[in-house]
C-alpha cells in the first residue's frame, strides 16, 4: 500500500463540466471564469473576484494593483513564491519572523520590522491556518500599510466570522493541484472589495488591457475548462476542509503522547491544507515511513531568506523558521485518506520512536 502526502479528488460531475466547456466554450476565459468568479467571491464574501492563471500571478498582480514598490514585509517559512511575486512586482521583501507554535508570521515580529520604506505586509495563512488576523489589521491601520493576504494555503479558512482573502486590500489564491480546492493544473484568484483594483487587475491579466494596453501586463488569464473543474471543486470545498478538521483530530488523538513530536495548533480555524509536525531526527523518521510506503514532505526545507536570490535583502537571522525548516515533517493530509490508512501512519511514527 502506498498512501502519499496529498491527493487531489477528482469525480464524474468535474469531468463532465470540463467536456461540457470543451465543446460550448471558447478556451480562455470562458463563460465558466465569469461564473467562477462570480461563485468565488460569493463564497469568500467579497465584491469581486479576478480569476488569473496561477497564484504565483494572482500575487504579482495584486501588488501591481496596490502600487507597491517599497518593502514589503512577510515570512521567510512559505513557499517561494511569496517572496518571488514581491520581486516580481518591482518591491522589495523584508522578513519577519514567525510564531514557534502557530509557525505563521509573528505580529510582534512584524512591527519590529516596520521601518519608513515599508508599504506592505503579506501575512500567509501557512499550511491553512489563519494569521493573527486582528493584530495585523491593527498594524496596518496605525502604519498606513497595505495587506495582501496569500490565501495560497487557506481556501474556507475563517477568522472571526470572516473568510480569509476578505480582511486584508487583498487575497491571493492558488488553484494549483495539491491544494484544498484545485482547477486541475494551474489557476489563481484575487479577491478584492475595491472596484478599482478588480478593474486593474483584470487590464494586468490580459497584456495590461491587450490592444488598448494601459500597462505592461501579463498574459495571465485562466483557461476555461480550469474554471469549469474549479466550479465543481468550489462546491466540494466546505465538506472536505471539514474532513481534514476531523483527520486532524484523529491524529492528534493518535499522537498525543508522543514527546519526540510537536503537534499543530488543532484550531477551528485551521483548514489543514498540509498536517505539518515537528519531529525529532526528522530525516529518519521520514525514511522509515517512506520504507513502509507512506510518503511524507519537507515542504520548506530552506527558510527563503537563505535561498540564493533573496540573501541580499536581509543580514538577520530567524530562529524561529530555522529551527522549523530543520524540523517540520508533512504527514499525509487530504480528505480522503481514509481512517486506517491514517492509524497506520501513526502506528509506524509510534514504532519508530519505540514507544
Ligand atoms: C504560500 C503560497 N504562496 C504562493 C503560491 C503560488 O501559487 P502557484 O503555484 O499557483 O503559482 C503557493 C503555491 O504553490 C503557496 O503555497
Amino acid at each position: 500500500m502506498v498512501i502519499p502526502t496529498s491527493m487531489p479528488v477528482v469525480d464524474e460531475e468535474m469531468e463532465k463540466e470540463v467536456l461540457r466547456a470543451l465543446r460550448e466554450e471558447f478556451f480562455v476565459g470562458g463563460k465558466s471564469v465569469e461564473k467562477f468568479e462570480e461563485e468565488f467571491a460569493e463564497y469568500i464574501g467579497v465584491d469581486y473576484a479576478v480569476a488569473v492563471s496561477s497564484g504565483t500571478d494572482a500575487l504579482v498582480i495584486a501588488l501591481r494593483c496596490l502600487g507597491i514598490k517599497g518593502k514589503v514585509i512577510t515570512t521567510p517559512m512559505t513557499f517561494v513564491a511569496t517572496a518571488e511575486s514581491i520581486v516580481l512586482a518591482g518591491a522589495k521583501p523584508k522578513f519577519a519572523d514567525i510564531d514557534a507554535n502557530t509557525w505563521n508570521i509573528s505580529p510582534e515580529e512584524i512591527r519590529k520590522s516596520i521601518d519608513r520604506d515599508t508599504e506592505a505586509i503579506m501575512p500567509v495563512h501557512l499550511y491553512g491556518l489563519p494569521c493573527e488576523m486582528k493584530e495585523i489589521m491593527e498594524i496596518a491601520e496605525d502604519k498606513k500599510l497595505k495587506i495582501i493576504e496569500d490565501c495560497a494555503q487557506a481556501h474556507g479558512a475563517e477568522y472571526n466570522g470572516k473568510k480569509v482573502g476578505s480582511i486584508g486590500d487583498v487575497g491571493c489564491f492558488s488553484f494549483y493541484s495539491t491544494k484544498n480546492m484545485t482547477v486541475a493544473g494551474n489557476g489563481g484568484m484575487i479577491t478584492t472589495n475595491s472596484r478599482k483594483i478588480a478593474e486593474m487587475a483584470k487590464l494586468l491579466r490580459e497584456h495590461g488591457g491587450s490592444n488598448y494596453s494601459e500597462y505592461i501586463g501579463y498574459n495571465a488569464r485562466m483557461n476555461t475548462i480550469n474554471a469549469a473543474f474549479g466550479r465543481v471543486q468550489l462546491k466540494r470545498l466546505d465538506e472536505w476542509n471539514k474532513k481534514r478538521k476531523w483527520l486532524a483530530r484523529l491524529y492528534e488523538k493518535n499522537l498525543k503522547e508522543v514527546k519526540q513530536i510537536k503537534l499543530p495548533l488543532i484550531d477551528e480555524r485551521h483548514v489543514y491544507h498540509l498536517f505539518v509536525i515537528e519531529a525529532e531526527k526528522r530525516d529518519r523518521l521520514r525514511e522509515h515511513l517512506k520504507n513502509k510506503g507512506i510518503f511524507c514532505g519537507i515542504h520548506y526545507p530552506v527558510p527563503i531568506h537563505q535561498l540564493k536570490p533573496y540573501r541580499k535583502y536581509t543580514r538577520k537571522k530567524y530562529p524561529n523558521a530555522e529551527k522549523h525548516a530543520k524540523t517540520a515533517l508533512s504527514l499525509p493530509m487530504y480528505p480522503i485518506l481514509k481512517e486506517k490508512e491514517l492509524k497506520m501512519v501513526c502506528d509506524e511514527i509510534k514504532e519508530f520512536y519505540g514507544d
